[in-house]
């Protein structure tokens, strides 16, 4: 067998972005409105800065506005909330996004569920949950949404085909089996207590990994020929043990790529598969949100 095409999400998510930002520019053209995006980000955690920073950056670089909220870690729950009244009040903003995760004296849903579900480009409160579960437009998270951008456009119609997706999340599993069963997709979510895992993802035409634990689906759990979309970002050791005991790491994916790339028919790479193809939904959202939002 011929090695397995390796997806480039990062070629195509750059597309995407250069798509947005022409229609930024037309949609303030045209209609005087540029959209806003709000982060907001609480605590220290040293990953979710650089996320951030990231999605700051990369918003104003497709001309859209961005606003970065910094809230030190002891902020309350209260203070929280009405940020966020804030936000959904500012006909400026059109987008907001709180940086998960949240301290622990917080509670993440209560937060999640006090944001405008129109402004939630996030796609996590459960007005967009609902929506996206009986096909009403809505905001979709933005993994699942990057992931089947790429999947269609790999594989065409999905019409029929068995996809098995790992992982139960409300970010990432459980989204993505909506978007699939909408394709019309035959879709099959497992999870930590599925029995015979392995025999269930030889099944998959689409293998969809989003299980957060570093290599764990191995070559032979995969289907000859299939499509293979891996979600995870784990930093792990590096490979070369004089590095490792430097403390350097490096990323792999929830699936053993070496192996995977002998036996899928495609595959996503990490980095450079999923990865670059969610912030650029992230863009996609506030734009669609601000379109909405004039109506
Ligand atoms: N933390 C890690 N990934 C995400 C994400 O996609 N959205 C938010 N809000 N927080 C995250």
């Amino acid at each position: 067998m011929p090695e397995a095409k390796r997806i480039d999400g990062k070629a195509f998510a750059e597309g995407l972005v250069n798509r947005i930002t022409r229609a930024v520019a037309e949609l303030q053209a045209r209609h005087g409105l540029k959209p806003g995006l709000a982060v907001v980000i609480v605590g220290e955690d040293p990953a979710s800065q650089i996320y951030v920073r990231n999605k700051g950056e990369r918003t104003e670089a497709s001309g859209m506005r961005s606003d970065t909220h910094r809230l030190p870690a002891e902020t309350s729950q209260d203070q929280l909330l009405d940020l966020i009244a804030d936000l959904n009040a500012d006909p400026g903003i059109h987008g907001i996004l709180v940086q998960l995760p949240l301290p622990d004296h917080i509670d993440s849903s209560a937060v999640l569920g006090a944001i405008d579900p129109d402004k939630d480009v996030d796609g996590f409160h459960v007005v967009n949950a609902g929506r996206l579960a009986v096909g009403l437009p809505g905001l979709v998270p933005c993994t699942p949404l990057g992931s089947v951008m790429l999947l269609k456009d790999q594989m065409g119609d999905l019409t029929g085909l068995n996809a098995v997706i790992v992982g139960r999340s409300n970010i990432v599993g459980k989204p993505m089996a909506q978007l699939l069963l909408a394709e019309s997709c035959t879709v099959t979510v497992a999870h930590s207590r599925t029995r015979d895992l392995p025999a269930l993802t030889r099944t998959a035409d689409i293998l969809v990994a989003a299980v957060g634990r570093p290599e764990m689906i191995k070559g032979d759990w995969i289907k000859p020929g299939a499509t293979v979309i891996d979600v995870g970002i784990n930093r792990v050791p590096s490979a070369d043990p004089e590095k490792a005991a430097q403390g350097k790491t490096r990323v792999v994916g929830d699936v053993a790529y070496a192996e995977a790339v002998a036996v899928a028919g495609a595959i996503t790479p990490v980095p450079g598969g999923v990865g670059p193809m969610t912030i650029a939904c992230l863009l996609m959202n506030t734009y669609t949100a601000a379109c909405r939002s004039a109506g």
